[in-house]
Formats: structure tokens, sequence, C-alpha cells
């Protein structure tokens, strides 16, 4: 039996609470739910209270002795932070690509020279699942450090079936010994493997007919994604893909308009996607069918810096009706980065999304994007007990003070854990 815990006298706690449920947007990404001298009771790994301090001592005050309590006076606190688009499982490193980008190469002639994602792909395949485990439970430690407490995780460095179930089969053992959350998504078209160049049909034959069906099988994946770009996968391709996933109970995700303006964000719509990832190009026809099919944008912006691009129109959308989740996007070439509150400072200085906007983002509407808002993304009574405790004393400061791991303490499931 692990101890209740109780955090008392947060100078400000961000409980993401709002009427509305389901994907927030424009006004309701800035309801941010705020307690002054907020507390909450966790007990058996779930919110039982939470309110105000003064309110919390008169039902718990016969229970203190029992309680792990925590003063949090000067301090905020969040929902656990939900990250809901990395690709985490994955061999190797890419370090000497970051060198040659800066030196005049871009990352799509890199990865058509087969390095890239074919680089990564030739060391997970080499890579044992033991070794694979070792190196995805480092970068979940960091993600944990950094307050995210759910972790959307994606397969795509395999191309071939073997490859892409051990990833699967990696991220469902990581689901049974870190404390994290993981999200399985499948991602088999996640590029053209070099030997289906020119010929890409069959490889998407062979996604769906030999992929999709084992996968879904063995409930190894919840989302089906795929790399909808110029020189990878055509919008008819990715239509087939992710509706074939549909057949098989996965819900659609897609990488869209990231390098290129290409139809991703208005198939995105069409298919019904939870949400459509990058958008760095997306037309404004995309975006507004975006906002009317409820379709959530997942903006990377650190995949923009690191690739020096321009960010997504994080602004534009929301004043659009789009409800914008973001994440790290974690990944060993666009986005070698497990901090999501660096992104919640880059949602504010290259989208122009406000304080606000951006903790809604990455909590809440990043849930909504992994259909998780049931159990994470704000704090509310039955949900989970997934808490941080910032150096910070409000939500302003989180996103004020950039590039620093304001991170004092985590409790995932009300255990701590940094
Ligand atoms: O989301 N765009 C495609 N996939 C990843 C990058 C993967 C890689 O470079 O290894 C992304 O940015
Ligand atoms: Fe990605």
């Amino acid at each position: 039996m692990t101890k209740p815990v109780w955090i008392k006298h947060a100078a400000q706690l961000a409980t993401l609470a709002s009427d509305v449920n389901g994907p927030r947007s424009k006004e309701a990404m800035s309801e941010l739910g705020l307690i002054e001298d907020g507390s909450v009771w966790i007990e058996d790994g779930v919110v039982k209270a939470i309110g105000t301090t003064v309110e919390l001592e008169q039902q718990y005050a016969s229970r203190v002795h029992e309680a792990q309590v925590v003063d949090a006076t000067g301090h905020l606190v969040t929902p656990g932070l939900v990250d809901p688009h990395t690709h985490v499982v994955y061999g190797g490193s890419r370090e000497r690509e970051f060198e040659m980008r800066l030196k005049g190469s871009t990352y799509m002639e890199i990865m058509n020279a087969g390095g890239g994602i074919h680089a990564t792909t030739r060391m997970t395949r080499e890579a044992s699942e033991e070794e694979l485990i070792e190196q995805s439970t480092r970068r979940l430690n960091s993600f944990l450090a950094h307050g995210v407490t759910t972790v959307e995780g994606k397969s795509g460095y395999g191309m071939d079936l073997e490859t892409e179930l051990k990833q699967l089969r990696v991220m469902k053992k990581l689901q049974e010994t870190h404390p994290i959350d993981l999200v399985p998504t499948f991602m088999g078209a996640h590029a053209v493997p070099p030997e289906y160049k020119g010929h890409e049909d069959e490889f998407v034959n062979i996604v769906i007919k030999e992929m999709l069906p084992i996968v879904a099988e063995e409930k190894l994946a919840e989302f089906n994604d795929v790399f909808c770009e110029k020189d990878v996968y055509t919008p008819e391709q990715s239509e087939r893909i992710l509706e074939a996933g549909k057949r098989y109970g996965l819900t659609p995700k897609i990488h869209a308009d990231e390098i290129e303006p290409y139809g991703g964000a208005e198939l995105a719509a069409k298919v019904g996607a939870i949400s459509a990832e990058h958008l760095l190009k997306a037309s404004e026809e995309g975006i507004r069918a975006m906002a009317k099919s409820g379709t959530i944008a997942c903006l990377l912006p650190a995949t923009a810096l690191y690739l020096r691009e321009q960010a997504a129109a994080g602004r534009a959308m929301i004043d659009e009706g789009v409800a914008v989740a973001i994440s790290t996007d974690a990944n060993p070439g666009s986005s070698p980065t497990t901090s999501m509150p660096l992104v919640m400072n880059l949602a504010c200085i290259s989208m122009r999304m406000t304080p606000a906007e951006a903790l809604t983002a990455a909590t809440y509407n990043a849930a909504c994007a992994i259909n998780r808002q049931d159990q994470v993304g704000s704090l509310e009574v039955g949900k989970l007990g997934d808490i941080v405790l910032w150096n910070v004393k409000n939500y302003q400061e989180l996103q004020y003070l950039f590039g620093v791991n304001h991170v004092q303490s985590v409790w995932k499931k009300g255990i701590q854990v940094v």
C-alpha cells in the first residue's frame, strides 16, 4: 500500500478542468481551472479531492498522519505533461547528419541518399530487444525528469514486419517496466524502403495486407500513422493505409505537410484523423477543413527549429478554431529532444501561442490527441494522480523563463518518481 499524497498551499494549481469535454479550441484553450492556495489529495493512484487548502483541510485533517504531505508554497502545480507524438524506440543516433545539415545538406537529401530514417532503420533492425529497451528506458527517464508522464510512441524504424513488431513489442514491455504510460502507434509507412523506390504501391500493399492484420491481431497499437509527403507517400496512398487501419480498429494519425504543401491537412479531415502532425506548410483550406472536422493539430515547434524552418501557424490555427496540441516529436533526426517544457516555450516564442494555450496544448489537448482525456491531461476527481510540482510560481513564469527545466517533483499514479 502506498501512502496517499497531500499537496497543499500551491501558489497556483492549474487543474486544466473545464466544462469542455474533448479537444479544446479558441477561448477554451485558455481555461486553466486555476486555484490559488491549491491542494490535491491522491490515493490509490488517482485524484480523490481537489480544491483550496482550506477546503481539503476540512476534509482530510484527521488523516494527515497517513499521507506524504507536500508543502507547495510558492510553487506552480500542474497535471503531468502529455507528449502525443514521439518516435522514442529506436537504435543508434545520427549526430553526423546534424553536422551535415549545418554544412548545407537538407533533411530530404540525406534521407534520399540512404541516411535519415533509413539509417535509423538499419540501426533499429540490428538492435536486440534488450538494447532497444535499454536505450528507450533512458529516454523515458528523461521525459519523466521533464515532467512528462504519458508518451505516445511510434514504430516505423523497421519497415519490415519483423522489426515493426519488435519495436511495438518493446513498447509493450516498457509499458510494464517503466512508470510512464506509453501509447503505441503503428507507422509502417514512415518512409519508402530503398528497394521499393518507384513502386511504392507494392510496399503500401505490404503494410495493408501483411503488417496491419498482425499488428491488430496482437493488439500492439491503437493508432495508425503515415508520412504523407512529396517523395514519400501520396495523399492517395496515405488514404488507403489510413482507411485500411480503420477497418482493423486503428485510429488514423498523419504526418502532414511538413516539407511541402501536399494536401495532408485536407486528407486528415477527410479520413477523420484524430490528429494531423507537423503542418508547417498546411494550406488555409486544409486548416479550415481540420477546424470543421475537429481534427487536432499536433504541432512540433522543436522540429521546425531543429530543421531551421519557420514553425507552423499555431496562432492562426487557434484563431481559425482548430484545437492545437504540441509535442516533442522526439526522434533521432529532426528533433532529438525529450523536453516538453522547451516545446511549450517554443510554442509561445515561435508560434505566438499564449502561455495558457501552450499549457493546454501540452496537457489536456495532448491527451485528446491520444484519446486519453478521460484519464490524464487535467487534475479532476477520478483521474490519474499524475502531477508536476514546478520551481516557478505561476504558469506564465513557466513559459517565460525559457530553456530551463523547472521540474522539482513528479508523481505518476500517486507515486513520486522524480
Ligand atoms: O516526425 N517526418 C518524419 N518522421 C519524423 C522524423 C524521423 C527521423 O528523422 O528519424 C518526424 O519528424
Ligand atoms: Fe514524427
